[in-house]
């Protein structure tokens, strides 16, 4: 074993990315927390098989606990419940199979033909600031690129309401079935959030199920400063939260909720003899594998119920709100650099800006662009993950660590500039 470890160290310690290192902005990607190894390590070591109470009752408790605790901070009702999964974009696939099965409706010629039976006429909303995996749970639901119906968003970069209120009527006069909007709190590029309180009001109106991805900005709602940006997100049919992203947590653990979960036990509830747990009293007849796509599931819920008592609500939600006047203040610096463009004012710990230094090209701005990020990459100071905003590219930093402060951002706006002027243009250029 200990040879083992010696030559596995430089590939797995050597060659792993410091998620948690102060200057690391990639992705949307938590930094973890000290009480997550004791937690993996005793998960590990008991070996649950958490397919539900009959496998795992204790796991389940501490599971079930959690979730009424997630569905309590979304301001879901009592009814709510939901399940843990591997990450958003399972818990996105989940939720849109529910919203779809739903719209198709429980009739006879569904359950024998599927949503095949109304395939034609479904339509799930989507605006192009939705996460990928949102489009890839329509495909995965047997549906093409025609199910989905792209929503316009406004100047802001956010959902158009009153464009989706048009599209939504004109579809339903056409007799289409819009199965589901999906709206996002917290995009994977800049962080926007849509406004869900007026979305919630159409859906409502409509009939037609809200899904809001609050995959990452979901853990704003710990924040007392920045819950107010979410207002409309307890209105939703159900909600992706990943704890693995701004909650900090470990790897890996996604909750998707339903504000009435007997509509996915509708779609995932599944009978054969080797699990005939209905004839059991409640709690030992809950089994996960009836609200989502898993079956075998590993004890997700230990570390994050472990942090939350742990370090208390609280703690997390001063780190939440320090990291996004962490974003907040590097937008500060931007505005202040004559060589720097902000894009727009961060909503939650996410912002995105430009080096566009004068005299300088649309192309070549946009090259240099990409490579002061790669440079930034190559020397180990900071972790910019490659992206861009309206088809060119951007610098973008999503603060997720605990260790980042503002010194942190004075020194990557440096840092950049260094870059710019020292390193990637010749010397002679102004
Ligand atoms: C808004 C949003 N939804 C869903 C996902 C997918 O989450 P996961 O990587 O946990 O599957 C992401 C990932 O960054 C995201 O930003």
């Amino acid at each position: 074993m200990a040879d083992l470890l010696e030559q596995l160290w430089p590939v797995i310690v050597g060659h792993a990315r410091r998620n948690n290192a102060p200057g690391f902005f990639g992705y949307v990607c938590g930094a973890g927390l000290p009480t997550d190894p004791p937690m993996a390590a005793l998960a590990a070591a008991l070996n649950q098989n958490v397919t539900g109470f009959a496998s795992a009752p204790g796991a389940t408790v501490v599971e079930r606990r959690l979730l009424q605790w997630l569905c309590q901070l979304a301001g879901l009702k009592a009814a709510a419940d939901g399940v843990l999964l591997s990450g958003g974009s399972l818990a996105n696939f989940t939720a849109l199979a529910t919203a779809l099965h739903t719209a198709a409706g429980d009739d006879p010629a569904i359950a024998q033909e599927g949503l095949a039976a109304v395939q034609a006429r479904l339509r799930v909303y989507l605006a192009p600031t939705a996460h990928f995996s949102n489009a890839r749970a329509v495909k995965l639901a047997g549906l093409g690129r025609r199910h989905i119906v792209a929503i316009p968003v406004a100047a802001d970069g956010r959902i158009d309401v009153d464009a989706l209120t048009s599209q939504l009527r004109e579809d339903k006069r056409a007799g289409l079935m819009p199965a589901a909007v999906v709206a996002t709190a917290g995009s994977t590029t800049q962080g926007l959030v849509d406004p869900l309180a007026r979305i919630a009001e159409l859906c409502r109106d409509e009939g037609v199920w809200l899904h809001v991805d609050a995959a990452y900005g979901g853990a704003a709602l710990l924040a007392p400063d920045l819950r107010g940006r979410l207002a409309g997100i307890e209105a939703a049919n159900s909600i992706t939260l990943d704890l693995h992203k701004w909650f900090y947590m470990g790897f890996d653990a996604s909750a998707v909720l339903f504000a009435e979960p007997h509509r996915a036990r509708d779609v995932f509830y599944t009978s054969a003899e080797y699990v005939d747990i209905e004839r059991d009293p409640p709690p030992e007849r809950h089994a996960f594998f009836h609200y989502g796509p898993e079956t075998s599931r590993r004890f997700r819920a230990l570390g994050p119920f472990v942090a939350l008592c742990h370090y208390g609500r609280e703690t997390l939600a001063a780190n939440i709100s320090h990291n996004a006047a962490c974003a907040r203040y590097l937008a500060g610096l931007v505005e202040a650099a004559d060589d720097l463009q902000l894009i727009a004012q961060p909503d939650l710990s996410i912002c995105c800006f430009r080096w566009c230094g004068r005299g300088y090209d649309r192309g070549a701005i946009d090259r240099m662009n990409q490579q002061i990020q790669q440079r930034l990459l190559a020397e180990g100071s900071y972790y910019l993950s490659p992206t861009t905003i309206a088809g060119r590219p951007v610098l973008r930093v999503c603060v997720q660590g605990h260790q980042t402060n503002a010194d942190t951002m004075d020194g990557l706006v440096a840092t950049i500039q260094k870059h710019a002027y020292a390193c990637c243009l010749p010397r002679s250029t102004p």
